[in-house]
């Protein structure tokens, strides 16, 4: 395995798709490497996924170096922390023998989701009837909104002593918004007793971790930044308005985190070796026949946080080289190729045809991608198992062709090709 940080002490994980890209594989691979596991933005959206030891977790909120022991992890001040589902996934942790208060650090300044967030998100989702977004439900839009609109609730606001009057007016507020979407009230007293309660589990994690984060940097700590969702979910250069609510691409790590941008050493971007999408939204070379099903099946496409089926199509170069150019990607991870090993071919969509012309270049304009047509070159696929497979010479010439081809689409290196799930399925290309 290479030592990627000893060259790139500060280095970013981001998603170049529509998320599910296998990031907390990545994650918890190269947290062997570094000091420190850090997330910068989304909520529990995120379900990060991690095998070893026969064992799966899903992690949601807590960065996925909780399961590496030597680990730091810090959550910035760009994360939207759902108190019901951090206590949770703390105390789950802490059943199976992990250590988390004294390895947690959490943002005074990141905003809460508290329960009337997630009413508001199905309820509107309820509303919008044909043009559903098929969100998460966990409340991710309407917390990122009471932020921009300058009403939210940050972990700071609960830190200070004076924190009740504050939430009892706050659902004061939502209530009556709640009654104009027809949704029962929601009691003062359950959140009091919620916030009372994560307050007491987390006070000795608060911090201003942007403070934290910096001296890290001066003292020349490994860090590992882990983003969730993907670039094709960005509010502002995703498929609008069918995205999440915070930026997912490289911008969204300076105001998460408070970093500056020459601070960052390497973006390793992750790609699956094929396209998946939870919810709505356009998906220009999704396979909606038996060929999607089967891609569904081998990789066992169903969302880590809502269970729901992923659609499943083939792999989009046009959107990996607008993720490279968005996010100024220097290596690309190469996730799941295994699940194409019993294909007899495989495709590449190249270009799409619109109107009766090929565009090249990725535009984020739904009314566009939901005309478009994809323009796809084929490559014949291995039909040989790789999952077995350590050295990336060992992999079957026509596994190796696939992947030089995407390299050359793409105008990035692949450096890690993933082959399964576990820690051990991971090769390295360079
Ligand atoms: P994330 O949100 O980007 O962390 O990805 P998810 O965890 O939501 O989804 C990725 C899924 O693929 C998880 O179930 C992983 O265990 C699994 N996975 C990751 N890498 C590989 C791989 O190379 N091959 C296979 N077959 N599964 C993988
Ligand atoms: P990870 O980090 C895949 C999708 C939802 C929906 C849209 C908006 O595991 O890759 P939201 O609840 O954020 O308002 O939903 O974004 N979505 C994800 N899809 N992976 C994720 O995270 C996602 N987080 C949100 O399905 O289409
Ligand atoms: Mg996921």
């Amino acid at each position: 395995m290479i030592n990627l940080f000893e060259q790139y002490k500060v280095q970013v994980i981001l998603g170049m798709q529509w998320g599910d890209e296998g990031k907390g594989k990545i994650v918890d691979l190269l947290g062997q490497q570094c000091d420190m596991v850090i997330r910068f933005q989304g909520g529990a959206n995120a379900g990060h996924t991690v095998e070893f030891d026969d064992k799966k977790y899903i992690l949601h909120l807590i960065p996925s170096g909780i399961l590496r022991p030597h680990l730091t992890c810090v959550i910035g001040n760009g994360v939207v922390i759902d108190p019901e589902s951090m206590l949770e996934e703390i105390d789950s942790l802490e059943s199976q023998g992990y250590e988390v208060i004294n390895r947690l650090f959490i943002s005074r300044f990141a905003h809460l989701i508290l329960p009337y967030h997630k009413m508001l998100d199905k309820a509107r989702e309820i509303l919008k009837a044909n043009h559903k977004i098929g969100t998460t439900g966990r409340g991710i839009g309407p917390a990122y909104a009471d932020k921009s609109a300058r009403e939210g609730i940050r972990v700071c606001d609960i830190i200070d002593s004076e924190w009740e009057p504050h939430i009892r007016s706050m659902v004061e507020q939502k209530n009556q918004l709640l009654a104009q979407y027809e949704c029962k009230s929601i009691q003062a007293a359950r959140i009091l007793d919620l916030v009372k309660q994560f307050r007491e589990k987390i006070i000795p994690t608060v911090t201003d971790t942007r403070q934290l984060v910096y001296r890290a940097r001066k003292a020349e700590k490994r860090m590992l930044l882990e983003g969730a969702q993907g670039t094709l979910l960005d509010i502002d250069f995703g498929t609008y308005p069918y995205v999440t609510s915070s930026n997912t691409t490289i911008g969204g790590v300076f105001t998460g985190l408070g970093l500056g941008p020459r601070s960052i050493d390497r973006v390793n971007g992750v790609l699956k070796a094929y396209t998946t999408r939870v919810g709505n939204g356009p998906f220009p070379t999704e396979l909606t026949d038996k060929i999607g099903d089967r891609i569904r099946e081998n990789g066992d496409e169903y969302g880590a946080t809502t269970g729901r089926p992923r659609r499943c199509g083939w792999f989009d170069a046009v959107i990996a080289k607008y993720a490279v150019q968005i996010n100024d990607i220097d290596a690309i991870v190469l996730t799941k190729l295994d699940v194409l090993d019993d294909f007899e071919s495989v495709h590449i969509c190249t270009g799409y045809r619109y109107r009766g012309e090929e565009m090249n270049e990725f535009i984020s304009d739904c009314s566009i991608l939901d005309e478009v047509e994809p323009v796809y070159e084929i490559l014949p696929g291995w039909r040989t198992k790789t999952s077995d497979i350590h050295a990336y010479q060992d992999l079957p010439e026509n596994a190796k062709q696939y992947i030089e081809r995407l390299e050359v689409l793409c105008g990035v290196p692949i450096q890690i090709v993933s082959l399964g799930p576990s820690r051990d399925a991971t090769l390295w290309k360079t």
